[in-house]
């Protein structure tokens, strides 16, 4: 089939990328063959292709839902937005690229296919690349179901890369809502409505880490309190409900995570909470609390749990605790006794562990 569109380098042959010296993320910002000044869209939200993306010339807009990530793209000049709804921020792009992170939820890739076809104008494409090991072809299907057509636009090593191009107004199927809600009635406080979507940490239920750091949360009628990583809000919704007099801030890096959370808030009715989208790692100096909780991005390691634990010695008040649930105590114990002089393990169960550090009054 021959298409028209001046932008898209289509092949009716599969494009066997020479790999030998070309990255993978090269290779898929070529595959499309971007014009000078051509709008195009792009989705891959850990930013992995903005720098190949910004040698071509296009005129780029980068969407993510990870503050770090849309940084990087202003870094680099690149106009770049912070939502989980790129067709609201943006339409009539000729090219969207959409590499997903590696530890996206499947039904969020899907959302984002969604959403970049509604991005498209007519006669545009989409490009999706991945690796078959990490679900490409259950995504390269789905482009089928939305666009009615794909094609595999290119491989390099194990990166395979699709395209569909956006033939008609209407989706071939109704775009997928990943909201879901449960309840909770087992916790301080209780009950409590969530609502959660996919791509969210721990989206079905309460985490078991979670869960035990609560259990040995013990917070104080005027205690303020910070939920660093807060995810959909359980510690911060929690704490707050607690906190009768005090008050919560929440802060995540990931506006997904902070919309469930602010959902979450709204729906329990607790008042004395508010949600920040930021990169917590930065602690505002003007603000300190009496207690800072978290269940830390573990994939992070050290790159966030030195900042956090740091940044939670300066801004913690005299008396003020830091508790922390983590899964291999041994690295974090070891900062936390370096940084506040001592620490000790609170609680161990199914793996997961809860430390407690706190600041001499
Ligand atoms: C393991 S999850 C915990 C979520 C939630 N607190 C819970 O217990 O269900 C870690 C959370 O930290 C967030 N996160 C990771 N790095 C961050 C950073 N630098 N600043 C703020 N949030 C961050 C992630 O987006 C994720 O929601």
């Amino acid at each position: 089939m021959e298409y028209n569109s001046p932008f898209i380098l289509w092949q009716s042959e599969l494009q066997v990328i020479n790999a030998k010296n070309t990255q993978a993320r090269e290779a898929f910002v070529d595959v499309a063959d971007v014009q000078v000044g051509s709008p195009v869209l792009d989705l891959g939200w850990e930013g992995d292709c903005l720098e190949c993306l910004q040698k071509t010339g296009a005129q780029a807009t980068f969407v993510g839902e990870d503050i770090r990530a849309v940084q990087k793209a202003e870094a680099l000049r690149i106009n770049g937005v912070l939502s989980t709804m790129p067709a609201q921020v943006i339409s009539d792009v000729q090219v969207v690229f959409y590499k997903p992170a590696q530890r996206s939820a499947k039904g969020q890739v899907f959302e984002w296919i969604d959403q970049g076809f509604q991005a498209l104008e007519m006669g545009g494409v989409l490009y999706l690349a991945g690796q078959r090991n990490r679900g490409i072809r259950s995504y390269a299907a789905y482009l089928h179901a939305v666009f009615g057509n794909n094609k595999r636009a290119g491989r390099v090593d194990r990166v395979e890369i699709y395209s569909a191009k956006k033939e008609r107004d209407d989706p071939g199927q109704a775009p997928i809502d990943n909201r879901m809600t449960f309840e909770l009635y087992d916790l301080p406080g209780s009950p409590y409505t969530v609502e959660t979507r996919a791509g969210v940490f721990s989206r079905d239920d309460l985490d078991s880490g979670t869960r035990l750091l609560i259990d040995c949360m013990e917070v104080r009628p005027a205690d303020h309190i910070l939920d660093w990583g807060c995810g959909w809000g359980a510690l911060g919704m929690v704490a707050a409900r607690l906190s009768v007099k005090g008050s919560a801030t929440l802060v995540d890096s990931n506006i997904r995570a902070v919309s469930c959370a602010e959902e979450n808030l709204k729906r329990n009715r607790i008042c004395n909470a508010v949600v920040h989208v930021g990169d917590a790692r930065v602690f505002d100096r003007r603000e300190k609390f009496d207690l800072i909780v978290s269940n830390p991005p573990f994939h992070d390691g050290n790159a966030a749990a030195h900042p956090l634990i740091e940044g939670a010695f300066r801004a913690l008040r005299p008396g003020g605790r830091l508790m922390l649930v983590v899964m291999r105590p041994e690295s974090y114990l070891r900062h936390i006794r370096r940084v506040f002089r001592q620490g000790r393990i609170m609680a161990q169960k199914d793996g997961y562990t809860v430390l407690e550090a706190h600041i001499g009054n």
